[in-house]
């Protein structure tokens, strides 16, 4: 390995949310690594300060080309510069897109359970969150289609907001169950938001699917962001790629409405260098993510009364725990009795209780402690 990521960055103190909102020794909750950038990452924001005046930026061509690129090359995308919209953050994309597509009191359909930000935007927007729940068959989650489509096709549905891959469970789907998807929302005119910000972390050898890749018709928004991948969510970035005209232009216009289509300072060029120059980092990343979820599956699944799901995507692991105490409950008593936050189940929806989603993008050490941690923890229960 190139990249030593057994070296992570001290954050303590330093105004972070995972370190410094809540009291612990060990941190692993919310979505940002504890990895250093990608040194070309490292370079193009240097070379931005050095300007040393922080004023507003124009957008090049050079960004969006790097999207389409970078997709077009992994992923066999082929979306165009004219389809992206700049946006700062997916999750003020989604809500400006709630915001304007289907009305007030509609439902939004999401497979549960699911990102916990998701509940907030749909709710703050005057619309009803929709949930079709994972089934969990042979250890695995699936989609209950059958569900689905009922959801899909109830007359106040309009929007389906998917995670792609899925953060909690880590799931990626695969070409079948979008196509199945796809053609549901299709059934009912349904408007697709597919989040897709996990989709760059992988386990080596495995790819998510873009959902233009698969999409039966154009009524869609796929949201695209380096910020977890290459540990930039702090700039504020993403990319929304609207197909259909008309509604690129709503939605563009949206964004403006809202004070949401300009780019920090620092992102137009740690974005390009993502892309265009991180390549490398970034498989050797998914490599050492995919050792830490490996080692913590093997040894958590061996505790009694605990059950880790495996999903080739994301840092985050999902676990089952049985006992009898709520997963708010347990997350309290497993940070002060040891010292670890991880969070709890029930944020993700009703059928996320009796679980805890962990971070496992840090060094392995750390994993380790939070095994031994785990471990000291359910045998006191
Ligand atoms: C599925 C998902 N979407 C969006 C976000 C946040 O994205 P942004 O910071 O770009 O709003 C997160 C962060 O955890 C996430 O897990």
């Amino acid at each position: 390995m190139k990249y030593n990521f057994d070296e992570i960055a001290n954050r303590k103190n330093t105004n972070s949310v995972k370190y410094d909102e809540f009291d612990s020794e060990l941190p692993m909750w919310v979505a940002d690594m504890d990895f250093r950038v990608a040194p070309a990452i490292e370079s193009a924001i240097k070379k931005q300060l050095e300007i040393l005046a922080i004023g507003y930026s124009l957008i090049p061509d050079e960004f969006f080309n790097s999207f389409a690129n970078f997709y077009k090359k992994h992923y066999g995308t082929t979306f165009s510069k004219n389809e992206m919209v700049y946006v700062s953050g997916v999750v003020a994309s989604i809500d400006a897109t709630l915001k304007r597509i289907g009305n007030k009191g509609d439902n939004v359909v999401v497979l549960a359970p699911i990102y916990h930000t998701f509940y907030h935007c749909i709710e703050n927007n005057n619309k009803k969150v929709l949930p079709s729940n994972f089934l969990v068959n042979d250890g695995k989650y699936q989609i209950d289609f059958l569900d689905l489509e009922k959801k899909l096709s109830s007359k106040e549905s309009s929007i389906l907001l998917l995670c792609n891959p899925h953060n909690p469970i880590g799931k990626i789907f695969s070409k079948e169950e979008l196509l199945k998807i796809s053609k549901l929302a299709d059934k009912y005119g349904v408007f697709v938001i597919s989040d897709e910000i996990h989709g760059l972390l992988a386990s080596p050898n495995t790819k998510y699917i873009p959902y233009s890749n698969v999409s039966v018709n154009d009524n869609y928004m796929v949201c695209l962001s380096n910020s977890k991948a290459f540990n930039i969510a702090g700039l504020q970035s993403a990319i929304a790629v609207i197909p259909n005209e008309e509604k690129r232009k709503l939605l563009q216009d949206a964004f403006y409405e809202d004070d949401i289509g300009e780019p920090n300072f620092f992102a137009v060029s740690a974005n390009i260098a993502a892309l265009n120059e991180s390549e490398k980092w970034l498989a050797e990343l998914n490599e050492y993510i995919y050792e830490n979820k490996k080692v913590f599956f093997e040894k958590v699944n061996e505790i009694p009364r605990l059950k880790v799901y495996w999903g080739d995507a994301t840092y985050m692991m999902w676990v089952e725990y049985q006992n009898d105490i709520n997963s708010r409950e347990f997350v309290k008593k497993l940070n002060e009795e040891e010292g670890l936050l991880v969070s709890p189940g029930i944020q993700f929806g009703e059928s996320g209780e009796h679980h805890f989603r962990i971070n496992l993008a840090t060094s392995r050490k750390n994993v380790l402690k939070a095994i031994q941690k785990l471990k000291h923890f359910m045998e006191g229960k």
